[in-house]
């Protein structure tokens, strides 16, 4: 549907009076009515980057979910203040690992006497508390675009991963891509006494993963690829990595958002694509790539309903609040966990 143009006119006029005060970012998951209005839109690889790349906006105005917006103020400088248009826009899978379980993991951990040779890896959506947990233990963050570095990197610092919070992204990488068997890999169980391991599981084990998952992308499952064949001959079928590992390896391709992004510019005319990632973003692609066509990998709806929290409404009322001199919904990291979490961050962004 339109925007209702009164809201547009609000939006544009704010974003006018603030200036280079202001700067919006928007991940590619996001409603098209917000999208119009940021600065740069990206993966969450990128839109980390580029939060600390304008140390001269005094507002960065994150579009997208409550543990992006956390990393854009770990990222920027002090002075700099992040505003979540919605503070409900968060991520279920980020909530899916809590400072208290990822704790109590490191003592089964410690307990199995494989703390000292396991690097933690955290996925970008995770919580800062996470993030500083994975700094204080020496390891890394990595996102969707560079899981495999991210892995590479920690596997020369130790013999062990423990890999937070989703374990698609995690086994996915480390069979697709990195030649480990799916019995090198254990399933951590946050609900279950000793996450649900035996300690010669765990000694065993050369990935530990989080029992986490993306509530979006975790209903794509073998059916849809297989109906989809069906019903588009030709089909290239490409999909995110948060998606189940039967999804991954049915598929031809797999990449982060802005990998999809990508590879739908460099397609040829007339080819034939289903994507299995957010709907925002595949509904962008088609209507982008006229020439090819573009389907949704499955047929039921599947926006991610938190990203979709911020929409032309919440994006006017965050820009007049900055208009009128007030700043809502700031989103701060303590400095303690700051410290920490950036160190991970800073590994990350310093990956090859
Ligand atoms: P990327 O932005 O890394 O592709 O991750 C997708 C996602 O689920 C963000 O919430
Ligand atoms: Fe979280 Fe999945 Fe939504 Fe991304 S798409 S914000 S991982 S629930």
């Amino acid at each position: 549907a339109a925007s209702d143009p009164d809201l547009v006119a609000r939006a544009r006029a704010a974003k006018e009076a603030l200036g280079d005060r202001v700067f919006i970012l928007g991940h590619h998951y996001q409603r098209d009515e917000v999208i119009e209005f940021a600065d740069v839109t990206g993966d969450s690889f990128k839109l980390a980057r580029d939060a600390a790349a304008r140390p001269e906006a005094e507002y960065i105005v994150f579009c997208g979910v409550h543990f992006m917006a956390e990393s854009a103020d770990i990222l920027t400088t002090d002075a700099q203040q992040v505003v979540l248009p919605d503070l409900a826009a968060g991520c279920s899978m980020a909530d899916m690992a809590t400072a208290e379980q990822v704790a109590e993991c490191w003592d089964v951990l410690t307990d199995a006497g494989i703390a000292d040779v396991t690097v933690p890896v955290s996925y970008m959506n995770s919580s800062a508390d996470i993030k500083a947990f994975t700094g204080r233990h020496g390891g890394t963050i990595c996102t969707s675009s560079n899981a495999k570095r991210a892995l590479e990197w920690a596997f020369e610092q130790g013999q062990k991963v423990l890999f937070l919070p989703d374990q698609h992204l995690g086994r996915n990488t480390a069979v697709l891509e990195m030649g480990f068997s799916l019995d090198d890999c254990v399933l951590y169980n946050p609900h279950k006494p000793n996450g649900g391991l035996t300690a010669e599981q765990l000694r065993n084990a050369k990935m530990i993963l989080w029992r986490g998952h993306c509530s979006v992308h975790g209903r794509f499952n073998l059916d849809s690829v297989n109906e989809v064949r069906e019903r588009i001959p030709g089909v290239t079928v490409l999909v995110h990595p948060e998606c189940k590992h039967e999804v991954v390896t049915a598929a031809d391709m797999v990449g982060s958002t802005e990998y999809i992004i990508k590879a739908l510019d460099a397609a040829e005319p007339g080819s034939k694509w289903a994507i299995g990632t957010e709907l925002n973003l595949v509904r962008r692609l088609a209507k982008a790539h006229p020439d090819k066509e573009v389907v949704f990998l499955d047929r039921t709806v599947c926006f991610c309903s938190t990203m979709n929290r911020i929409d032309l409404p919440h994006l006017v009322w965050a820009l007049e609040s900055l208009v009128e001199g007030r700043v809502p919904n700031v989103i701060t990291v303590d400095p303690e966990t700051e410290k920490y979490a950036k160190a991970a961050l800073d590994r990350m962004l310093a990956l090859p």
